[in-house]
């Protein structure tokens, strides 16, 4: 485990209440600078979340030649080089805790003319990348993992790569994005076939920047050798990050907040369905497109939960949300079950066992499944626990506080920066009693 320094100490008690823009969309971020940096012309962006994660995914570009602008609120310029027009880094790629800067550039270097090598941190370091070396070595790749199938990533260039049809053996959209930006480089048509509908940003992105995309039902398809050409993107606030504050408002008494320009993609918009179903007391207000990504305000008030079944066919559509999920089960009468999961062992942690460690620590009554968890609400007592060093997981405890009858403290909460940099000013504003130590 990563072991940082930052520990977050939430008073328990309170309510929320304010209007809110939160930070731009880690996914939609990340693919700006990919399909900017490799499209001919400027593009501009607004929105970027200025987080580690989509930063890392910055650095990388320039560390091969594009010129990217210093990000001033989320405003920034990408000098695109064209699909050939990157350089060897002349250094390893260090991508952080970023899976998704991980996976999309081993697509990306694939198809390059040089060699690359990809490394990240402790956490990444243990997370499972054979799922995009094993179809990427089909379409003549070489890409050699560490022992493990873990990162590093040493990626040869020169390569031709040639199109495959690729029935997924797990719901991703990290590992679709993979094989569609490295069909971008291959002789031929580049197929995936997804086991369940997972977030389409790369889709709805290349079509912006004018390469054709063919979706049919859980088919995605491009042909190879099409040029991208610079656009503007407009990036949507986090639905991700909206959903502590969502869980927030909906546990807490006499809450009412309203989160500005959210994007509320059909692909990500699980954590509103689920939500609903337990109860909550959700309004989405002036739904409206951003460019090409549908966007919302949402109101939350609070509202008394119940326990579910979570729909399995929900699980991908909201694969981020479920460490805050699991307290708004907590503070839900009855049992929520959710199965269908075993994709949030292989997060940032293994978000299954590290919330079920924490809420236990908290009081609350949980059975861990190979694939889900069983979540009995009840008092949440307070105390210490431990993040394990994955941003939601610490921002899900330090919510919790808002029910409990002690303060909380969490360990090991640095990497909250990955995806929500400014998430103890904004969530102290609303009302949450946080405190950064
Ligand atoms: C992401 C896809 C998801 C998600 C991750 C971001 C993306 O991962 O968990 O935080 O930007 O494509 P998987 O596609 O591996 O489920």
């Amino acid at each position: 485990m990563s072991n940082g320094s930052k520990k977050f100490r939430v008073e328990p008690g309170g309510s929320l209440s304010g209007s809110f823009v939160l930070p731009g969309d880690k996914s939609i971020s990340h693919r700006s600078i990919m399909l900017g940096s490799l499209a001919k012309g400027t593009t501009e962006v607004t929105g970027f979340l200025q987080g580690a994660d989509s930063l890392a995914t910055l650095e990388a570009f320039r560390a091969m030649g594009v010129k990217i602008s210093d990000p001033a609120e989320g405003a920034l310029t990408i000098t695109g080089v064209g699909l050939h027009g990157l350089k060897p880094a002349g250094k390893a790629l260090d991508v952080g805790n970023s899976g998704t800067s991980m996976r999309l550039l081993a697509g990306i270097l694939s198809g390059q003319s040089f060699d690359s090598e990809l490394i990240g941190d402790d956490s990444l370091s243990r997370r499972p990348m054979s799922r995009v070396a094993a179809p990427l070595s089909l379409m003549g790749a070489r890409v050699d993992t560490g022992a493990g199938g873990t990162p590093p990533l040493h990626i040869q260039g020169g390569k031709n790569l040639v199109g495959i049809e690729y029935p997924m053996p797990m719901a991703s959209a990290q590992v679709k994005s993979c094989l569609l930006l490295a069909g971008l480089y291959a002789q031929g048509e580049t197929a995936v076939i997804e086991p369940a509908a997972t977030r389409d940003h790369t889709e709805r992105m290349l079509r912006a920047f004018g390469v054709e995309v063919v979706t049919q039902d859980s088919r995605a398809s491009l042909l190879g050798g099409q040029e991208l050409q610079a656009t503007s993107i407009q990036v949507p606030a986090d639905i991700s990050s909206a959903t502590f504050f969502i869980v927030a408002s909906a546990i807490s008494k006499n809450s009412e907040v309203r989160l500005l320009k959210v994007g509320v993609n059909p692909t990500r918009d699980g954590i509103i369905h689920i939500l609903r179903l337990m109860g909550a007391d959700i309004e989405m207000e002036n739904q409206r497109l951003l460019g090409d990504e549908p966007v919302a305000d949402i109101l939350v008030r609070s509202s008394p939960l119940q326990a579910i079944d979570i729909p399995e066919h929900l699980v991908p559509l909201a694969i981020d949300e479920f460490p805050a999920v699991f307290v708004a089960a907590a503070c839900a009468s009855g049992t929520t079950r959710l199965t269908g999961a075993a994709e949030l062992r292989v997060k940032e942690t293994d978000r299954i066992q590290v919330m079920a460690d924490g809420l236990k620590i908290l009081g609350i009554k949980c059975k861990v499944l190979d694939d889900g968890i069983e979540i009995t609400g009840g008092l949440i007592k307070g105390g210490k626990v431990d993040s394990c060093g994955d941003h939601r997981t610490a921002m899900s405890f330090a919510i919790a506080a808002l029910r409990s009858q002690k303060p909380i403290e969490i360990l090991d909460c640095d990497n909250v920066a990955t995806s929500f940099p400014n998430f103890v000013e904004l969530a102290s504003s609303a009302g949450l009693g946080i405190q950064e130590l």
